[in-house]
């Protein structure tokens, strides 16, 4: 049974959209949440899927050792950032080379960076008068948004969409496609 950590920083609902899906499959399990903010709404998501779910502060998350062991200690094979604001550092992308994934509600290299996250996004994208947004889903470096591409898929954006219309649109783009490209990884890694 591969297991899978999820570090997330706020509502968690793709965690628990991931957690789901791979509940009773027999193939993997999402086995351990990392939060780094302690009132984010996934931990009431975790403490209801019955995961473990370790809060953690920025300062320890930037140190990675302890961090590492936690994942270690649970024998952790993948790791999945779903919502998570802090940059990954060297030493933990180095303790699991290839096996950090992150999803980025837009479609990257465009609205994508340090500060770009949620409404931000969708808000650019609209600003922009974009015609159409999406996910990315892509592997960790050290730097944000900059790893390779596994997927990405898209959604149209009208003249008269807000950004909370395309948020519903790329939200529904991340529950569709997350888990499948997950598992597509993990069966690479086998
Ligand atoms: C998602 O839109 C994801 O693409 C982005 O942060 C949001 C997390 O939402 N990285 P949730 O916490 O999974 O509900």
């Amino acid at each position: 049974m591969k297991k899978i950590a999820i570090l997330a920083s706020g509502s968690g609902s793709n965690a628990e959209n991931i957690a789901k899906y791979f509940n009773g499959k027999g193939y993997a399990e999402v086995s351990f949440i990392i939060a780094n903010n302690p009132n984010a709404y996934v931990i009431e998501r975790a403490k209801r899927l019955g995961i473990e779910c370790a809060v953690v502060t920025k300062a320890e998350f930037m140190e990675a050792d302890g961090i590492i062991a936690m994942l270690k200690e649970r024998e952790i094979d993948f790791v999945v950032l779903a919502g998570f604001l802090l940059l990954v550092p060297a030493k933990l992308i180095q303790a699991y080379p290839g096996r950090i994934v992150n999803i980025h509600p837009a479609l990257l290299p465009k609205h994508g960076g340090k500060g770009m996250y949620g409404d931000r996004v969708h808000k650019a994208v609209v600003e922009c008068g974009d015609t159409e947004s999406g996910i990315t889903i892509h592997l960790i470096d050290e730097q944000y948004d900059k790893g390779t591409t596994f997927f990405q898929a898209k959604c149209p954006v009208l003249p008269t969409d807000t950004p909370d219309d395309v948020a519903t649109k790329v939200h529904a783009l991340e529950y569709e496609h997350f888990p499948h490209v997950i598992e597509e990884i993990l069966h690479t890694l086998d």
